[in-house]
């Protein structure tokens, strides 16, 4: 790793941020120390709770026997719809999303009710014990069903300029295609938890693994009919949560608070594995029908795109997911005359939800597609056709949604990448391979990723932080942000750090918890170190400015010049240690705490229109990955991968290569070996890791080289750095196509792949006969 750049910066002045200081929790974690919400000690008395699931995907219940399950052994009590003393609705957008299934069943999976008894497992083996009565009804599965059938969860959506059918009846080439690409579940290593403890008159609190206990306090406040200031929710960590814990987290949540608030014992609810992927929305699957026109050079003259999202039985984050995606068709490109169409298909399947990229990943690898396309048909690098449509300046960078990008580097990054890698040498290579080879083929792609940072709902953007500094001068901090293991708290320590000029270990970090800041957003979209970081810096500046306005009052000089560095205080030529000052602030009775609160400024959207100005910047990265393809099985291996993300001025290069790295090989996975299969009665049948593949250590490529590019964000960002959740995991796209190359060779290179994906062997396999038969 490079960490030259950091070092060389702060070499002058004091420093915690750009630095690579490990994870916040890294000891606690590898000594299995961290406590989840699992691992919180139980109260004596707590129960546990499991859930009973429907067996069919769109009936209604026309007898529910639960006397069996009451008497089971350990067995204390059992829930239905019907119990919830306010409403049962969990739904984070519209009101379409029932906690627990009432009368109708809309997908095999939905809860029907809740177990509570004396263990985990007479809980869950009660729960099997319930006599369900169904009465069938029709049931759509497939996004390409629900296309047909006009079957909507929310209106579709539509964003265009220019016109497409014009620049497309003129063009000299036109290509036109379908693809289908797959969901992801969202695999966090800790399930869906919570555990649900009665406080004195009639409040609760709540541990919960989510990425927005604001949403679970709402939630479970709306299902107990009770006012917002009775319900704490509190979460120290996840152990993942990769979007699947922004939304549905709060079935789980108000679940277990509607037992605890019910029996006044403390309930715990935490799904097995099985039943969590039974029940839980995933990263929604597309199907996509695409057509353009483009000229002799690859240039693309016009783009249209029908896009149809899986959605599942309700809403859920549906609407926002395929806002972005639509808003990440054009991902590098400028295309002038675009026609970009959304349907959130309603089937009967789980709830899709945010994933990682939130739909960005989906609207961006179809343009992607489509170049590829074109680039087989003119028989050009594809590189060559990516770069002739780059954004650029003066014209040539404006959206679709009309947002003028002031900060592209996308050229020069991809320059730098293609030197660094070697990429003309080693395409060259990987052809003279493929001469030779007649079974095993190479392939070897670079693509480009930009990635708008901001919710897309404006009044999300908000975040609020509290400091303490106690009268020992140690610093405890708390923010609206969440970790979920992607460093947030070792960011946000650094931010507050950096302006006390203390060492990171005199700052900590508590749990978030909804009794310290109030109405946060999710962590989510990317934005949580930008925002809590912004407004945890805004607390800690007001504590320092009061402190140095002390310091001068009492050691002379202006307050201005008073400086914090290295746990000590420089003021008119003397030196004394922080904690001096702060106990001397306590006793001047000087306040040493603050609150600090930060809005997004600049951020406006018309979700009618889908104009305006959604991001607050772009985050950009592009990679290389070369591939060996066994065109008799299908099977493959990445042999190399090279990445280069923008992080701006990275707050902590560690922390945002480990984000890069785990969020190319998540992608990776998606797009290649992790595949969702429902049964003909749509059952999710790759419900456990035995059927169900995510990568492992072995799949991470021999050769992986991960760069941060150096560029400080043009926006004022905290300390000018860039969000580095969610943008890398579009950098697999390198893989994906680089077997979509290996498959091509078998043709020459001039047959387009109907690959789909994921990239399985099955579907590798398929291309390559496709391949085979049209040359
Ligand atoms: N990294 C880890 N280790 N675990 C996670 O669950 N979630 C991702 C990303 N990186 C995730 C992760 C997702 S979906 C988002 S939106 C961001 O982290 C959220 O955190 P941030 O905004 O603080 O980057
Ligand atoms: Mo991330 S999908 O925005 O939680």
């Amino acid at each position: 790793m490079n960490y030259a750049g950091a070092t060389e910066r702060h070499a002058t002045a004091w420093a915690a941020v750009g630095l690579p200081s490990a994870h916040e929790s890294a000891r606690l974690h590898v000594l299995g120390k961290a406590t989840y919400t699992d691992d919180v000690p139980e109260l004596q008395g707590t129960l546990h709770a499991a859930l009973g699931l429907s067996a069919r995907a769109h009936a209604s219940v026309v007898g529910l026997d639960l006397a069996p399950v009451l008497a089971a052994p350990g067995v204390v009590a059992v829930y239905t719809a019907r119990d919830f003393p306010g409403v049962n609705e969990c739904g984070p957008i519209l009101h379409d999303d029932p906690i627990l299934a009432d009368g109708e069943v809309l997908y095999v999976g939905q809860p029907l009710f809740l177990v509570v008894a004396d263990s985990h497992d007479n809980a869950r083996r009660a729960a099997r014990r319930a006599a369900v009565t169904y009465a069938d009804l029709p049931a759509i599965f497939t996004p390409q069903q629900a296309r047909d059938a006009r079957a909507h969860v929310l209106p579709p959506m539509l964003l265009q300029r220019g016109d497409c059918q014009a620049a497309l009846d003129l063009a000299l080439h036109k290509v036109r295609g379908r693809l289908f690409v797959g969901g992801q579940e969202h695999f966090y290593l800790e399930g869906q938890v919570a555990y649900a403890i009665p406080r004195e008159d009639q409040c609760l609190l709540v541990h919960c693994s989510t990425q927005h206990p604001s949403e679970m306090q709402h939630v479970l406040a709306h299902a107990l009919g009770l006012p917002s200031h009775r319900v704490q929710v509190e979460c120290r960590r996840m152990g993942g949560g990769f979007g699947g814990k922004e939304s549905q987290s709060a079935q789980w949540a108000a679940l277990a608070g509607l037992a605890a608030h019910r029996l006044q014992r403390p309930v715990k609810l935490r799904a097995d594995r099985d039943d969590d992927m039974l029940v839980t929305g995933k990263r929604h699957c597309f199907y996509y029908e695409y057509e353009a026109g483009y000229d002799a050079d690859g240039r693309i003259l016009a783009a249209r795109v029908d896009m149809t999202l899986r959605a599942g039985y309700s809403a859920d984050l549906s609407g926002p997911v395929a806002t972005r995606a639509v808003c990440h068709f054009d991902n590098a490109y400028y295309l002038s005359d675009v026609e970009i169409r959304a349907a959130c298909g309603r089937t009967n399947t789980q709830s899709n939800t945010a994933f990682r990229g939130f739909g960005g990943p989906q609207g961006a690898i179809a343009i992607e597609y489509i170049i590829d396309d074109i680039a087989r048909h003119l028989g050009l690098d594809p590189l060559d056709v990516r770069r002739r449509n780059f954004y650029g300046i003066g014209g040539r960078n404006v959206t679709p949604y009309g947002q003028t990008i002031v900060d592209n580097v996308i050229a020069d990054l991809v320059a730098d990448l293609e030197r660094g890698s070697d990429y003309r040498v080693r395409r060259a290579a990987a052809a003279r391979f493929n001469e030779r080879s007649p079974v095993l083929k190479k392939g070897v792609a670079l693509t480009p990723v930009k990635f708008g940072i901001a919710f897309n709902v404006t009044h999300l953007n908000q975040a609020g932080a509290l400091v303490h500094v106690y009268a020992d001068g140690s610093v405890l901090v708390n923010h609206g942000g969440t970790e979920m293991g992607q460093g947030i708290n070792t960011k946000v320590m650094q931010v507050v750090a950096h302006e006390l000029g203390l060492d990171l270990d005199r700052v900590r970090i508590t749990a978030t918890d909804t009794a310290k800041v109030a109405n946060t957003s999710a962590t989510a979209a990317s934005t949580g170190a930008d925002l809590n970081g912004k407004a945890a810096q805004a607390a800690a500046r007001r504590i320092r400015e009061r402190l140095a306005v002390l310091a001068s009052c009492l050691y002379g000089g202006g307050a201005a010049a008073v400086r914090f560095a290295g746990n000590q205080v420089h003021v008119n030529s003397q030196v004394l240690p922080f904690t001096e000052l702060v106990r001397q602030a306590y006793l001047a009775r000087v306040q040493l705490w603050s609150d600090g609160f930060y809005a997004t400024p600049g951020l406006h959207w018309d979700p009618v229109t889908m104009q305006g100005h959604p991001f607050s910047y772009f985050a950009y990265g592009a990679a290389v990955s070369e591939v060996v393809v066994d065109t008799l099985t299908g099977e493959w291996k990445l042999l190399r991968a090279d990445v280069l993300y923008d992080a701006g001025r990275s707050l902590n290069p560690a922390i945002d290569i480990g984000q890069v790295e785990g969020a190319f090989i998540q992608g990776m996975g998606w797009l290649t070996t992790e595949e969702l299969w429902w049964n003909a009665d749509g059952k999710l049948m790759t419900h456990a890791p035995s059927t169900y593949k995510i990568p492992a250590v072995s799949d991470c490529p021999e050769e992986f080289h991960v760069r941060l590019y150096q560029n400080a964000n043009v926006e004022d960002s905290i300390h000018r750095s860039k969000a580095v959740g969610e943008p890398p995991l579009l950098l697999p796209f390198s893989v994906f196509f680089a077997i979509r190359d290996a498959i091509s060779s078998v043709g020459q290179h001039r047959v387009r792949p109907p690959l789909d994906a994921p990239a399985t062997c099955e579907a590798i396999l398929r291309a390559i006969t496709a391949v085979r038969t049209a040359h």
